[in-house]
């Protein structure tokens, strides 16, 4: 235990999950990307989906995480959908083989079923809040969502600085979810880096989305591979 700022303490540090954005991976290359990074001791491969509609930007699809699935990668990917509307892709994510889905509230008509789409589909349900997105969506969702996503930057680019706005929100969040008993990843996303995830951590997320810090964070002497900058974020969040 320490001292960051700390007032959650999870039971284990393992349970810790690190979850690079492969936003800012070389697309050149993307099947190698992800080896990499997983065999550098990645946890989960986050995948941010964008239309140019719901947000400024556009990425990849079902087609881009099929491919991965074929490439051989085994480790879950988390689907982060920021496109509207939400329950199309909902079905073509789960036949492309994603492990968690997760979407705004603001970009389904029907957040109940669009939660229930994904876990009809096998495959673990979230939902994401925008900084100023209120948690009031979660009220009568609670026990529909495997995953809750807090954005720590608006949505639509990799590379923003993180809001310390997200860390007051993190923490009611936790609380909602301790009482609740439920199983639920607090995942945040956005601005992530080796010197803030320790307080973010300690506000109680369990779940870190690292975009530009992880794959604009190799060092030389690790060639292709992400070890460097994964265990410096281990070695802070063995300080929580
Ligand atoms: C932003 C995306 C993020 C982004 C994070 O809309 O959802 O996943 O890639 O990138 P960094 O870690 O660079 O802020
Ligand atoms: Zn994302």
């Amino acid at each position: 235990m320490s001292n960051v700022n700390s007032d959650y303490a999870p039971g284990h540090a393992s349970d810790f999950k690190i979850a690079p954005s492969i936003l800012s991976a070389d697309f050149a290359r993307l099947g190698q990307e992800v080896d990499d990074v997983l065999a550098s001791g990645a946890d989960i491969v986050h995948f941010d989906v964008m239309d140019n509609h719901y947000v400024p930007n556009l990425t990849i699809g079902p087609m881009v995480c099929e491919a991965l699935r074929k490439h051989g990668v085994t480790a879950p990917i988390d689907a982060h959908l920021m496109v509207k509307p939400v329950d199309r892709l909902i079905g073509d994510f789960i036949d492309a083989g994603a492990s968690y889905i997760t979407f705004h509230p603001e970009a389904s008509e029907h957040i109940d079923r669009s939660l229930q789409l994904i876990r009809d589909g096998g495959v673990k349900a979230g939902l994401v809040f925008n900084p100023a997105t209120p948690l009031t969506y979660l009220d009568h969702v609670m026990d529909k969502v495997d995953m809750i996503l807090l954005m720590s930057v608006n949505p639509g680019f990799g590379g923003q600085s993180f809001l310390p706005s997200t860390l007051d929100k993190l923490r009611e969040v936790r609380s909602r979810i301790d009482a609740s008993g439920l199983d639920i990843r607090l995942e945040v996303d956005g601005g992530i880096k080796i010197d803030n995830i320790a307080e973010v951590a300690g506000a109680g997320a369990d779940t870190f989305v690292a975009g530009s810090a992880v794959f604009k964070g190799r060092r030389e002497e690790d060639a292709h591979r992400y070890d460097s900058v994964i265990r410096a974020f281990r070695n802070e969040l063995a300080k929580v």
